[in-house]
């Protein structure tokens, strides 16, 4: 089955911003047309890594990965293309159209699907205008200090005493009994024989996909009394409780903008600490963190995270056992400890955001964690220690990177006073990510032919297109990448009138790909028309001098010497009729050797004292 339909994926290709994606997991610098970035495919602390926007890929110089936005992507989210490529729609806000399931069954499960998800809008805005009318809830809110804003930010709403009401609004609509089952909304009184509502009196919080669709809700019942404090949306088609966040559709992009995410316990610590300013903050939402949760996370967070779980005991617990699950996806994770007996919720409302952020700003590293929490004193029993030490190993076994996981054992050996390498063994895990080897090294093209290559890349060169094109001796170059880069872009420009970057990266060979993308680095696309005539004209003008003065040295005692002579001194008479009609100075010239250095410096002395004997 075409999993997407005719034309999508190049399409998305050519509007995804590569840049935007990749720096999504790579902190990127520009440089000249291109960004910069250390490689996360091999273990590196130079920036190795080229991002070319223009031409739609990223090439690592160091280890060789290289690639388009969807290869990124697959190789480092590790999922399979189609994944990638929705991934790559949802980070561009492409919505991926509807490939025509194959099955009857698949289309029906689409159906479904789509008309849950609309109930659940429906619902959402129900429960919204609910809250609006009840005095009840709003005064709840306004007690533990929400603002109308923030619950608007939030779409809380309230789930009204009478079960009927949101069946009814929704059977209006259009949604049967069995819909409403399905996705949770309302429940089955076999007993009776009847159906209830599930959110009853309740203030509701929905569920967001990342993609802000509503999936699900929390209720929190207002009765101090009543044993279930919250109560979920169960497992239905569209909410699978470990694969989503609390509030991620809401605060993605502050996490985006952050690098970092603050992960706690509680929806009502989100919503506390958005309205107190730290707002790139999500939840788990009473569920232990899972490897899916963590991933999902890696995509707006980049690398860092920050626990904040309750000081009892129940919390402390779900920090340790989400720590590893994080680690093993490559996040760098810190654990802010809040005195006993307060959650963040009750942290902001006393000492408000500033102060809560001062507190993330102090997190420890786990290992200073978990060591500070096992409250360890000097006497304390070697068997506790050991307890210790065996929690740590499997904790530490989880990163996958293993240099990093032996900085960390040695930390944890020093604190523990143990030998690192009882604790640096991987728990038998295998490091996730395969590391590539070196590539053998990358030589850049000549200074000259680089720049040439430059000034026809430019938009103005289009302007030189037609005598270019049809003057250019691509014998003169002797780096045959920019040869091939030269050819097809003389070739494009015949045929579409413009040069295509992007479809240039799939026409060329990986080596000219590579070269291109070190040419496109040095910057200074957009000169004058002027400027790159003069560039182009030059260079072509110094490579012929340059193979002129290697025939001559070839030929020494031959009769063709004397014409060959006179064929480099009109060349060098062009070259300095060009300067004076340019009206450049003589000083360009100089300017001109000195770039190009050693490699043709030597060779047009040499041909201008020649020419004077
Ligand atoms: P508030 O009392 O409203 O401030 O909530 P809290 O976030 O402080 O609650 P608590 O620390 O007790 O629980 C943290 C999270 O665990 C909540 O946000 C819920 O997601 C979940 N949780 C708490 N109580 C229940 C419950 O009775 N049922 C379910 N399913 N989840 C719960
Ligand atoms: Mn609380």
């Amino acid at each position: 089955m075409p999993m997407f339909p005719d034309g999508f994926v190049q399409d998305l290709k050519n509007r995804a911003d590569i840049v935007d994606v990749v720096g999504r997991f790579v902190q990127l610098k520009k440089q000249g047309s291109v960004y910069v970035g250390i490689c996360p495919f091999h273990q590196d602390h130079k920036p190795s890594m080229r991002v070319t926007p223009s031409m739609g890929i990223y090439k690592c110089f160091a280890c060789g990965a290289g690639g388009d936005v969807f290869k990124f992507v697959q190789e480092h989210e590790r999922v399979e293309f189609p994944e990638a490529v929705r991934m790559v729609a949802e980070f561009s806000g492409i919505p991926v159209p509807e490939a025509r399931p194959s099955t009857p069954e698949e289309s029906a499960r689409e159906r479904e699907r789509d008309r849950l998800l609309e109930m659940h809008r429906l619902a959402c805005d129900f429960f919204e205008r609910e809250l609006r009318k009840s005095e009840v809830a709003k005064e709840y809110l306004k007690k533990r200090g929400l603002t109308g804003q923030t619950a608007k930010d939030f779409s809380i709403g309230w789930a009204p005493e009478d079960g009927d009401a949101l069946p009814r609004r929704l059977r209006e609509a259009g949604y049967t009994d069995e819909e409403m089952l399905r996705g949770g909304l309302l429940k089955r009184n076999p007993e009776r024989n009847s159906v209830y509502c599930t959110f009853r009196a309740r203030v509701v919080f929905p569920f967001f996909s990342s993609n802000k669709s509503v999936i699900g809700f929390t209720g929190r019942t207002l009765d101090p009394e009543n044993p279930a404090k919250y109560l979920n949306t169960p497992e239905t088609p569209i909410y699978h409780k470990g694969n989503e966040l609390f509030a991620l559709g809401v605060t993605k992009e502050e996490i985006r903008k952050e690098q970092r995410a603050v992960v706690v316990e509680g929806n009502i610590d989100v919503v506390q600490l958005w309205q107190g300013g730290v707002r790139n903050v999500v939840a788990a939402s009473g569920t232990a963190f899972t490897p899916q949760q963590a991933r999902l996370l890696k995509r707006y967070a980049g690398k860092r995270v920050v626990l904040v779980f309750d000081g009892d005991a129940a919390g402390q617990k779900a920090a340790r056992k989400a720590i590893p699950v994080l680690l093993a996806e490559g996040f760098e994770v810190r654990v802010l400890t809040l005195p006993e007996g307060e959650d963040p919720d009750d942290f902001v409302r006393k000492r408000g955001g500033g102060a809560f952020l001062a507190q993330v700003e102090k997190a420890q590293d786990f290992v200073d964690y978990l060591v500070g929490a096992a409250r360890l004193t000097p006497d304390s029993s070697p068997e506790k220690r050991a307890e210790l030490a065996h929690a740590v190993k499997e904790i530490v076994g989880a990163i996958p990177d293993p240099i990093l996981r032996e900085s960390y054992a040695d930390k944890a050996g020093d604190a523990l006073r143990i030998d690192p390498r009882n604790l640096a063994e991987a728990a038998g895990r295998e490091p996730p990510r395969p590391m590539r080897p070196a590539a053998a090294g990358f030589a850049p093209p000549p200074a000259i032919e680089r720049d040439l290559a430059r000034a026809l890349l430019s938009p103005a060169a289009l302007e030189l297109d037609r005598t270019v094109a049809d003057s250019f001796d691509p014998a003169l170059l002797s780096d045959p990448r920019v040869a091939e880069i030269v050819d097809t872009l003389f070739e494009q420009i015949s045929r579409l009138g413009a040069v295509d970057l992007k479809e240039m990266a799939e026409l060329l060979s990986d080596e000219s790909r590579d070269a291109l993308t070190s040419i496109l680095c040095e910057g200074d696309a957009d000169r004058s028309e002027a400027a790159v005539t003069a560039t182009y004209l030059q260079t072509v003008l110094f490579l012929q001098l340059r193979r002129i003065d290697a025939r001559l040295k070839a030929i020494a005692g031959d009769p063709a010497r004397l014409e060959l002579w006179l064929e480099g001194n009109g060349q060098k008479r062009a070259l300095e009729n060009l300067r004076r009609e340019a009206g450049r100075p003589d000083a360009d010239l100089v300017g001109l050797l000195a770039r190009y250095g050693e490699e043709l410096e030597a060779p047009v002395r040499e041909f201008i004292v020649k020419s004077k004997k």
